[in-house]
């Protein structure tokens, strides 16, 4: 069980300190999936660095398995079994797929091939490249994806995996979630935009203005969503004349 209690963080802005989480009170269980969602800029990002270690929360305590991890340290937390794969994945000089794979999977066993397949890379054309910057983004994406998917994680965190990926290998991922969650007892929180997304969800935690706005099953805000659709109807109607067949750009 990971718990995150009255955890506040402020962080520099321009004009000096902000505070961008305001009292997280969070606690989710093994085996469950969470879907992380809310405006851009609501700290979604900032509660699963926390989580990592890579920001520090100025009060509040967070705990695994009832162990206080508050004061350990990225590499700690990482060796405890929390995994975060980044909005915007770092690259490595010098490291082949194959060895960062290798590296994240610390002595278990694993196959390199079919972690490559889960994520819609063709082991034979990427295992042994290096993750340089000749990478494109969704190809970064998938890998450092597949690198969490090598590891025997407790919590897992992926942050908007869906960003920069194509149709077909988000097919692929959102089949590769579902696996994982039956696999293994892993938290998985995901922080995603995506009805597709959502639907995977055990609970849905909504993130506004650094607050947890609400935590509530999918049903309920895939409604909102549908109520959205309505709306873009009515707008669809009055700037098309009531045209039904015209592309909505909500
Ligand atoms: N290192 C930082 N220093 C100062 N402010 C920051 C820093 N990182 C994030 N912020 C601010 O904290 C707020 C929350 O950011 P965060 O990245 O957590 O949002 P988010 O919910 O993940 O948004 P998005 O959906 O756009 O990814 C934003 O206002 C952002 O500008
Ligand atoms: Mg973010």
């Amino acid at each position: 069980m990971l718990k995150m209690e009255h955890v506040d963080v402020f962080l520099d802005s321009d004009n000096g300190k902000r505070q961008v989480l305001k009292d997280i009170n969070l606690t989710l269980e093994q085996k469950k999936i969470y879907v992380m969602t809310g405006p851009n800029g609501g700290g979604k990002s900032t509660i699963a660095k926390v989580i990592m270690g890579m920001v520090i929360p100025s009060g509040g305590k967070i705990s695994l398995d009832h162990t206080d991890i508050t004061g350990m340290n990225i590499t700690e937390r990482a060796r405890a079994g929390i995994g975060y794969a980044f909005q915007t994945p770092p690259r490595f000089k010098g490291l082949t797929v194959r060895d960062m794979l290798e590296l994240s999977a610390r002595g278990n066993e694993i196959d390199p091939c079919s972690i490559m397949y889960d994520v819609g890379l063709c082991a034979q054309d990427y295992l042994d490249r290096d993750i340089n910057t000749t990478f494109s983004g969704g190809e970064l994406k998938r890998v450092e994806i597949a690198g969490l998917l090598a590891r025997q994680l407790k919590v897992a965190i992926f942050d908007e995996p869906e960003a920069g990926i194509d149709l077909w290998s988000f097919q692929r991922l959102i089949e590769t979630f579902d696996r994982m969650n039956r696999k293994s007892d892993a938290i998985m929180i995901i922080i995603s935009h995506q009805e597709r997304i959502l639907r995977l969800a055990d609970q849905v935690i909504l993130v506004k203005d650094g607050e947890i706005a609400e935590i509530t099953g999918q049903e309920k805000i895939l409604e909102e969503i549908s109520l959205l659709d309505s709306r873009c109807e009515c707008k669809k109607n009055c700037i098309k004349g009531g045209n039904e067949n015209v592309d909505c750009d909500r």
